[in-house]
């Protein structure tokens, strides 16, 4: 495989993508405690990955996560791993892309290598690489590990860590790596990655804004507030450009689709009045502690929203309104996003019927 040689399908189009994001943790993005909340089994996982297969939809996303953030319900303490939980996604469906998302500490790159090169060739090119370079600091220690405080260092580490990965998947050669964090001798990668896998990463910070741009094919940024994104998109693409690259720019939403407008704010406000407010508390406090994935003077705005959807784009109302706000994120600048919704299995299947032929109407889809 080379890098430029054979394009991942996502790369060979500019279609707005969308995906699915967290169906592999407990709670999926809604930090609720209402009984009818995503139970993350496998089982109901492969549910929806056969109804998004079959609906077109581009790729799952899942999150990396080893202890929950507690309250009543410890929403995300029960989570599916998610290279086996790729693996299995892959193995029962045809078409979409399934990601595995991968902490750096926690996974040796030549193991990693070699866990996604057989993946590819497992799937036919349908798997993809979420790079975290860590951030909660409370799971680094159920890890045994030490976050670094400085994001110079999470991101150098992720740097190296990403490098030696990419050699593994193109070099003809065993070869010495020498580098701060690995000291090898003749290693190499066999099978290689049938397609060059999409590489995707969220950082928010300046320094992981900068590995973004120097290494991944999409960026996640929250949309909180779609001026400020259409700016930050406009700075991201030019800051790849000038490193001679593409870094398409990506978002996550939280559905609430319903057949009219007071049907879906009800439905919101119950997501609202049933929330887990002590996990609320504690995902909002940690991510303000140690990432900087969300703007820090947004924060009242942000508490709400990240009840009901961890920080996702709220897209709440008909299947008109829904559409209408894919249609802005569009409009901003954004080449997809991800959806989530309260119960994916139970709530897609009237997305799929009802927006995607308008997005497909006006050619966003
Ligand atoms: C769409 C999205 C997916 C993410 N997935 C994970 C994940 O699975 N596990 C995790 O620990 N962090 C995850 N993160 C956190 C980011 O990798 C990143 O660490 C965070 O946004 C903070 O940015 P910073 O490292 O530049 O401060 C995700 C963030 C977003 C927005």
């Amino acid at each position: 495989m080379s890098q430029s040689a054979q394009q991942h399908p996502f790369l060979q189009h500019d279609k707005f993508l969308l995906a699915t994001f967290s169906s592999n943790c407990s709670g999926g993005m809604t930090v609720s405690k209402l009984p009818d909340r995503w139970q993350a089994t496998m089982e109901n996982n492969l549910k929806l990955a056969k109804l998004l297969d079959d609906a077109g939809i581009d790729f799952m996303l899942p999150i990396a996560r080893w202890i929950g953030y507690g309250g009543e319900t410890d929403f995300h303490g029960t989570v599916l791993e998610t290279m086996t939980w790729a693996a299995t996604i892959l193995a029962h469906t045809k078409r979409i892309t399934a990601f595995a998302t991968m902490h750096t500490v926690a996974n040796h790159p030549v193991v990693l290598a070699k866990q996604i090169a057989t993946l590819s060739e497992a799937s036919g090119g349908r798997i993809g690489l979420n790079i975290v370079a860590g951030w909660n600091q409370p799971e680094y220690q159920a890890l045994g590990l030490t976050l670094p405080d400085d994001h110079e260092t999470r991101y150098g580490y992720a740097q190296e860590w990403f490098d030696f990965v990419r050699k593994l998947w193109t070099s003809e050669e065993p070869f010495d790596w020498k580098g701060k964090y690995w000291n090898t001798t003749r290693s190499y990668g066999r099978p290689r990655p049938l397609v060059a896998p999409p590489i995707v990463n969220a950082a928010g910070s300046g320094q992981g804004r900068d590995f973004a741009t120097s290494n991944v094919d999409f960026l996640f940024t929250p949309a909180i507030d779609l001026a400020r994104s259409k700016d930050e998109i406009v700075q991201l693409r030019e800051q790849a450009s000038t490193k001679g690259r593409k870094v398409g720019v990506l978002t996550f939403s939280h559905v609430v689709c319903r057949p009219t407008e007071a049907e879906a704010k009800a439905e919101l406000k119950r997501q609202l009045d049933n929330a887990d407010w002590d996990a609320v508390d504690n995902l909002v406090r940690l991510q303000f502690a140690h990432a900087q994935s969300f703007p820090h003077d947004l924060l009242a705005l942000i508490r709400e929203r990240m009840a009901t959807g961890h920080g996702g784009f709220p897209l709440v109302g008909t299947p008109e309104q829904v559409a209408d706000g894919i249609s802005q994120l569009h409009e901003a600048g954004f080449r997809g996003t991800t959806l989530s919704f309260l119960d994916y299995v139970k709530e897609f299947p009237y997305f799929r019927d009802t927006v995607l032929p308008i997005l497909s109407a006006r050619g966003i889809r």
